[in-house]
This record gives C-alpha cells, structure tokens and sequence, in this order.
C-alpha cells in the first residue's frame, strides 16, 4: 500500500558536524531544521551523538521538516559529505584565549581532518575550532585540498556580534546594518568603523568616537563576555548560527559574500597564510575572494592581524 511511497525523489546533501558539544549539537540542529541537507553528528563520546541526534529527529514533526540527523562514533558513516563542519577539540574557560588552545588542538585537529579526508575527499571543510585561523591552516595542510574547499567561522560571527550591538545602540533593525569584520578571529580582529554602515551611512557619522569605540571593544571580546557569564563553556547560538549561514550558502550555491578564514595567496598582499576577509560561498566554496579597498593605516592593522596568526602556525610547528 505504501510501497510507491518515496520519502524523497530528489538528492539531498549529506552534512558532517564533528564534535557534538553545544556548538555541534545546535549546528546539525539549525541545518537540519532547513530540510536542505541530512546531518550526521559524529563524536567518540559514545552515545552522546546519538542522543542528541534523536532528540533533534524527535523535533522533526513539530518544526516540520523531513531531513534527517543521525549520531555516530563511526567516521563510515560521513562517507561521502558534501560539507563537514569539525568543532572537536577543547573549549576555553575563563581567562583563556584561543591561542591557549592551540597544541591540544592541533593534534585533535589533526586527527580529524584526517578521518574526514579518507571517507570524504571531494568534502569542503569548514573549521570552526578555536583558534580557528591556526586551525584552518592545519586542516588545509594536513587535507591537501585545494584552499577554497577549507575555511573557517570567524567573521560572520564577530560581524553579527558588532551588528547586535550596533542595532540596539541605534534602535534599528539589525537587517540594516552591514560590516565585514577582518582578520584573526582574537583579539588581533580587525573592526573598520567606517566600513559599519546603517544603511549606507557610516556609524562613525551616527555616533560619538568613544561610543563606536565601546562597540568595537565589545566585538573583540564578545566571544570572552558570553564565557565570562556562562561560567562553564562558551557561546554557541550565535557560531551555530553563523555556521548554518556559511553551510546554506554552499549548499544552495547562494554565492553569498561572507567574511570567512581564508587561505590567502597573494590577495591583501599576503601569501601563505589565513586570515579573515570577505569571500563569496557558492557550491565549489570560496568562489571569489573580495579585495576591499583599505587604508594604508587599515592595511598595517590587517598585516598585524595576519602576523599574529603566522606566529600561532609556526609555533604548531608543521615542518
Ligand atoms: C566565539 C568562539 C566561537 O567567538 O570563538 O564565541
């Protein structure tokens, strides 16, 4: 009776979150709830991926959609993804930076990418573990895959955490504000005030000088403020949140402009290196990298953001 039944005609992707801590768990909820794409959610913590996944399948019939999630501890079960997200590694505490984090995560990273890379080589990889640009380049060494298949989450969170603040300093509606925030995704961030607009206008035309400087400092250590009140852990609505947009622009080939960790190689001047600018996501991944036209003083930030960032990849000693 059911037999001609098809849950689905056509090909959906197949999306791997790695890591089903906070940040993972409300990734692989937040993509599947899109119903473009069926999630896997793989942790070595067994069980803990299962259940989560099961708890997000149960939410399918009252969000609606029809896509599945499914939690494993077996990377057999990425085979073949189109896009994994990797959040495994350690998380910062109080009073950490990313960079603390660096050596115990380059080795968990490592390992990742390459469990990733034997079950998925045509994959695009989005890294999301901190310090992410650092990590960027090591899933980029480590995977051999072409640069614009590997990125990292780092501006479209920090520019949604400027927007934020930005809207309600102006009381306008968050849609109306637009910035790329550069850089190292850490305290070496690059904010551009002048680059903030409100519908075209300039914030540093809206505000005074020490309140747009209370927004930038607020960006820079937003990250720190949700650690600093959470006590235990750190944020994840929002990094889920930027991490579904970066993943539906790939996947629906939406070619959105996006501020992202990038592997540059010549682009800003810089070569060899990853560091946050504004790239185009369609479905190869980055499809474009967008120069913006700086200052020479912006470009002397943007350098010490990047040297910063070579000075966490030479110390994770890559040979
Ligand atoms: C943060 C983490 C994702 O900024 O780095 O909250």
């Amino acid at each position: 009776m059911w037999s001609s039944w098809e849950r689905r005609t056509d090909k959906i992707a197949k999306i791997t979150v790695i890591g089903a801590g906070n940040v993972g768990a409300t990734c692989a909820q937040r993509i599947v709830e899109k119903a473009y794409a069926d999630v896997v959610l793989l942790d070595i913590i067994e069980g803990l991926p299962q259940g989560k996944a099961l708890d997000i399948l149960e939410s399918s019939p009252i969000i609606n959609f029809n896509s599945r999630v499914t939690g494993t501890n077996d990377y057999r079960d990425t085979a073949g993804s189109d896009v994994v997200v990797i959040t495994s590694g350690l998380g910062r505490k109080p009073g950490m930076s990313r960079e603390d984090l660096l050596l115990a995560n380059r080795d968990i990273v490592s390992a990742v990418v390459r469990n990733v890379v034997s079950h998925s080589p045509d994959c695009i990889i989005i890294m999301v573990t901190n310090p992410v640009d650092a990590m960027t380049y090591l899933a980029l060494r480590i995977s051999s895959f072409p640069s614009y298949r590997v990125f990292g989450l780092s501006g479209v969170l920090d520019s949604a955490r400027l927007r934020t603040f930005v809207a309600a300093a102006l009381n306008v509606p968050v849609a109306d504000v637009a910035v790329y925030v550069l850089g190292e995704h850490g305290k070496n961030m690059i904010v551009i005030p002048r680059l903030c607009t409100v519908k075209g206008t300039p914030i540093t035309r809206l505000l005074p000088p020490d309140r747009v400087n209370k927004l930038v400092e607020r960006t820079v250590n937003a990250g720190a403020e949700v650690i600093g009140l959470l006590k235990a852990g750190g944020a994840f609505y929002a990094p889920s949140a930027a991490v579904a947009q970066m993943v539906e622009s790939v996947v629906l080939d939406k070619k959105q402009v996006l501020p992202c960790a990038a592997y540059l190689n010549g682009e800003y001047g810089f070569r060899d290196t990853v560091i946050g600018v504004p790239v185009k996501l369609g479905k190869q991944g980055i499809e474009e990298i967008i120069e913006l036209d700086l200052t020479s003083e912006e470009k002397a930030r943007l350098a010490s953001s990047a040297e910063a960032v070579r000075e966490l990849i030479r110390a994770m000693k890559l040979g």
